[in-house]
């Protein structure tokens, strides 16, 4: 007889492993049954602060106090104080806010397409990417270049034009090719594709082609931005600023939060009626937003970042970066992937038996998204519970 499944009312979109998680304190998470476990997945990098963040919890208890939401028919004066806070840390000019990675995305294909038509551009079109992911709506599992995320939802929206990361040969062909092409959309570093980044140089040069063109440069950071890599946007290591930059996935530390955050070019394009969200910036939202950003500075996160980052994969390098089965293990910061030559997804409850929580991503691609609060006892931590599971599973018939 096959099991009872444990959620029979719960739609069955998720292939889950059978325990639930009760409680957390910094990286550490409880299941109900009381095995603890190190969280090495963040809520796929979105539980910036860790768990029960004391000063995060205080303050979303105090704004549910006082006010969790009242419309966008009003002043929000804590989506300003976000908005300017993520326009000094990025060098852009305004936000508009939501509620998850998907619709700050949707979000930036409204800008561009509007920022065509605006131009006399009747069918306006995007440069996308392969391995790219930019969410499961419609629009953005178009952009998306998974086959296996678009299989079963065609028609998919049209507009998109697919080329290689990291080849600008084939971006300057498309320039020469389409006259429609409006805007180029990226992420700084693939998650879902498997930790893949955008050069630096590749960046620069898209920078300058999308001046050289009028186009716009969109880069997704929903994963890779708020402090991830080391920096506050996964860009900023190239030396660029873009025209508009979807955020979600850190920046409430676990509270719904997505933003797509403008630069001058594209700041006048969306106008009132244009675009807007029932919950997107609500005043709950936005206060762990603030909350999360203030705390960040307060502890000296990207910093941390970086330094346990940078502790965390050379510990993997040394346990299993000469491994034959171990093709490369890459990243930056608390963004880290280690390619297997196989197929790993098995690992992942495999590393919930030893108490790590890990994910597994491009198939074969081992990924650590921990909160951006990882000591380094932690990370040596993660490495010790890690290599030998990945040992024992290189060491198995293929
Ligand atoms: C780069 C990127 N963009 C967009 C999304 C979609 O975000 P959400 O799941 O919040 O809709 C994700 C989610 O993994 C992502 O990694």
């Amino acid at each position: 007889m096959p099991p009872t499944p444990a959620m029979p009312h719960v739609l069955n979109t998720y292939g889950r492993l059978p325990f639930a998680l009760s409680h957390g304190r910094g990286c550490r998470v409880w299941d109900t049954e009381g095995r603890e476990y190190l969280d090495a997945l963040g809520g796929i990098a979105v539980n910036t602060l860790g768990h029960a963040h004391p000063a995060l919890v205080a303050a979303i208890a105090d704004q549910a106090g006082k006010l969790i939401h009242c419309s966008n028919y009003y002043q929000v004066p804590l989506q300003e104080a976000l908005a300017a806070k993520l326009c000094e840390l990025s060098g852009l000019a305004a936000a508009f806010f939501c509620n998850s990675g998907l619709e700050a995305n949707e979000a930036a294909l409204k800008i561009a397409r509007k920022f065509g038509h605006d131009r006399g551009i009747d069918l306006p079109e995007v440069i996308v990417y392969e391995r790219a992911f930019h969410g499961r709506s419609i629009a953005t599992l178009s952009a998306t270049g998974n086959p296996k995320v678009q299989a079963g939802f065609g028609p998919l929206v049209e507009g998109f034009v697919r080329v290689p990361l990291n080849d600008i040969a084939a971006v300057r062909d498309v320039a020469r090719t389409r006259p429609n092409v409006v805007a180029v959309f990226l992420e700084t570093i693939q998650g879902e594709g498997g930790i893949q980044p955008a050069r630096h140089a590749y960046l620069r040069e898209l920078r300058a082609l999308c001046d050289e063109k009028d186009w716009l440069l969109m880069l997704d950071e929903v994963q890779c931005g708020i402090g991830r890599t080391g920096k506050w946007f996964a860009h900023q290591w190239a030396g660029i600023v873009p025209d508009v930059m979807p955020l979600a996935k850190g920046l409430g530390s676990g509270v719904p939060v997505g933003a797509v955050v403008v630069g001058p070019r594209a700041q006048e394009v969306l106008q009132p009626g244009n675009h807007g969200s029932t919950f997107g910036g609500n005043p709950l939202a936005m206060r762990a937003g603030v909350e999360t950003l203030r705390i960040m500075e307060e502890q000296g996160l990207l910093a941390n970042a970086g330094k346990v980052g940078a502790a965390l994969k050379d510990g993997l390098q040394r346990e299993l970066g000469e491994l034959p089965g171990v093709r490369e293990i890459r990243g930056t910061g608390l963004m880290l992937g280690i390619e297997l030559d196989r197929p790993c997804g098995v690992l992942l409850g495999r590393a919930a038996e030893a108490g790590l929580l890990i994910s597994v991503t491009a198939d074969s691609v081992i990924r650590l998204v921990p909160p951006l609060i990882l000591t380094e006892a932690e990370a040596a931590e993660v490495v010790a519970r890690l290599a030998p599971l990945v040992r024992a599973f290189l060491a198995e018939p293929a």
